[in-house]
C-alpha cells in the first residue's frame, strides 16, 4: 500500500477512552470528505453479543468463534438523537446499546482475545484498502494500518477523560457518580494498556497530542495542520 497511489488518504487515531478522539475524527473526515470509522464499535459489538446469548465474557473460545460469524454493518444515522452512526449487528440497530454499562464492563476483557482482534482486525484492513478514511481506535496505527499516511496518537490525563465522560453521560439522563466513572476508565486504562496483544501505545511515527489543557477547537487545529503539512 506504501507505494500506492493512494497514499495520502489514510489517517489512523489512536488513545484511551474519553481522549476526543472519536470527535476529532469525526470532524476530520467532514472536512476532508473521508469516511469516517470507529474501531471501537467492533469489540462492543462482540461483547454484546455475547452477552446477549448469556455466553461469560470470560469464554474466550466461544466468544472467539461468536466474533467471526457476526455481522456488523456502520451506516450513516437514521435518527437524529445524537449519535454518530448506527451500528447494525446481525440486523439489529444496536448503536446504543453498545455504550451500555454491561458492555463498558465486559468489553476490555473480550478486546484482549487474540482470535476476535484477528476477526476485527482482518475487517478493518479491509476497509482501509478502500482509502480516504479515518480509522479511530487503539492500535489502528501501530497494527491495523501501519502503512497510514498520518497518525496521531490523542491523549489526556485519566481525571480529564473521566470528567469528560461524566458530562456525557449525564448529559445522557444517566444518574453516575464521577468517582464512578473515574475507577472504570482507570480499569479500562490498565487492560488495554497492558494486555500482551496490541496494547494501547502510540505508533513509533505517531505525533502525541495530549488534550488535557486544550480545548476541541485547538486540537482541531492542530490536526489540521497536519493534516496540511
Ligand atoms: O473506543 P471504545 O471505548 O469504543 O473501545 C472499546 C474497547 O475496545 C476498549 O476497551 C478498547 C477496545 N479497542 C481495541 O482494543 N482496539 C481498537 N482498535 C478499538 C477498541
Amino acid at each position: 500500500m506504501s507505494s500506492s497511489p493512494e497514499r495520502g488518504r489514510l489517517i489512523a487515531i489512536d488513545g484511551p477512552a474519553a481522549s476526543g478522539k472519536s470527535t476529532l475524527a469525526q470532524h476530520l473526515a467532514n472536512k476532508l470528505g473521508f469516511l469516517y470509522f470507529d474501531t471501537g464499535v467492533m469489540y462492543r459489538a462482540a461483547t454484546l453479543a455475547g452477552l446477549q446469548a448469556g455466553i461469560p465474557p470470560s469464554d474466550e473460545k466461544r466468544i472467539s468463534e461468536l466474533a467471526f460469524e457476526l455481522s456488523i454493518d456502520v451506516r450513516p444515522p437514521s435518527k437524529p438523537d445524537g449519535r454518530q452512526y448506527d451500528v447494525i449487528m446481525n440486523g439489529e440497530d444496536v448503536t446504543w446499546e453498545l455504550r451500555s454499562e454491561a458492555v463498558d464492563a465486559n468489553v476490555s476483557e473480550v478486546s484482549a482475545y487474540a482470535r476476535v482482534r484477528q476477526a476485527m482486525t482482518e475487517r478493518q484492513r479491509e476497509i482501509g484498502r478502500r482509502g480516504r478514511v479515518v480509522m479511530v481506535g487503539r492500535d489502528i496505527g501501530s497494527v491495523v494500518l501501519p502503512e497510514a499516511d498520518l497518525k496521531i496518537f490523542l491523549e489526556a490525563s485519566v481525571k480529564e477523560r473521566a470528567r469528560r465522560r461524566h458530562e456525557e453521560r449525564l448529559a445522557r439522563g444517566e444518574d453516575v457518580e464521577y468517582e464512578e466513572v473515574l475507577e472504570s476508565m482507570r480499569a479500562r486504562d490498565r487492560i488495554d494498556s497492558s494486555r500482551d496483544l496490541a496494547p494501547l501505545q502510540a505508533a513509533e511515527n505517531a505525533v502525541i497530542i495530549d488534550s488535557t489543557h486544550m480545548s476541541f477547537e485547538e486540537v482541531l487545529e492542530r490536526a489540521l495542520e497536519l493534516v496540511q503539512g
